[in-house]
């Protein structure tokens, strides 16, 4: 099921009544670029756009608030460049939620609506605590899992590991016994040791549809890969 391309969601805030919802996305995502500008292929506009495409279309299947999601999904990563500048320090999640809340006072939401786009943002890592716990925000975290697997996933991966100078390859390699940032931390290794795990992770129904569909593909590419290499793929289980 690819994600359809969309128009605006339907309900907007009181100040932007007067403007177009084509506007008032068109100012979100101009806003969200530039926040994410320097994160590259990986994390920048593009990736914001795509979860954008990705979480309306799910939930339009699952009846979720459009107006919710929409400013959720391209506010997402604003706080990357942050969490980057600390080092990790700080959790790129909960900081960009702080910020987009004088965001979104400026584009004139109300305080329950602000609310509830900031609860999407500040839980779309869940890694622990700060748990999705709205229908936005469990499909804010879906698209945005999404968008790490497959083949975009896969291209994720091999843009990761150019910039690390890793190897183009290596399944006789148990990834498990590699180290990151090392030459061997290649995108076959990003696939067993994380994209692997994702389609187990999805929060809704067709996430996890759309998780397996995608998760067949890597298994068939790095199959693939392997083939025409000429190397036998690692026989060690996933963990
Ligand atoms: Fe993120
Ligand atoms: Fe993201």
């Amino acid at each position: 099921m690819p994600p359809e391309k969309t128009t605006a969601p339907s309900r907007f805030s009181r100040h932007e009544s007067a403007a177009s919802p084509e506007g008032l996305i068109q100012r979100l995502r101009d806003l969200s670029a530039s926040f994410c500008l320097a994160e590259g292929g990986a994390h920048g506009p593009d990736h914001s756009e795509r979860v954008y495409q990705q979480a309306l279309f799910i939930g339009r299947h699952m009846r979720a608030r459009l107006d919710i999601l929409a400013p959720a999904a391209l506010l997402h990563d604003i706080g990357r460049q942050k969490e980057s500048a600390s080092h990790g320090a700080c959790c790129h999640a909960r900081i960009g939620a702080e910020m987009a809340v004088p965001i979104l006072e400026n584009l004139g939401y109300a305080a329950e609506d602000i609310e509830a786009v900031c609860h999407c943002i500040r839980t779309h890592r869940f890694r622990g605590k700060d748990r999705p716990g709205s229908l936005e925000a469990q499909i804010l975290f879906d698209a945005d899992k999404l968008d790490s697997i497959g083949a975009i996933g896969i291209g994720r991966a091999f843009l990761f590991a150019g910039n690390i100078g890793a190897r183009l390859h290596n399944p006789e390699q148990d990834p498990f016994q590699t180290r990151s940032y090392s030459l061997e931390d290649t995108a076959y290794r990003e696939f067993r040791v994380k994209m692997s795990v994702v389609r187990t992770q999805m929060l809704t129904p067709i996430g996890r549809e759309l998780a397996e569909e995608r998760h067949a593909f890597m298994e068939a590419f790095f199959t693939r890969l392997s083939l025409e290499m000429g190397l036998a793929p690692c026989s060690c289980p996933s963990r």
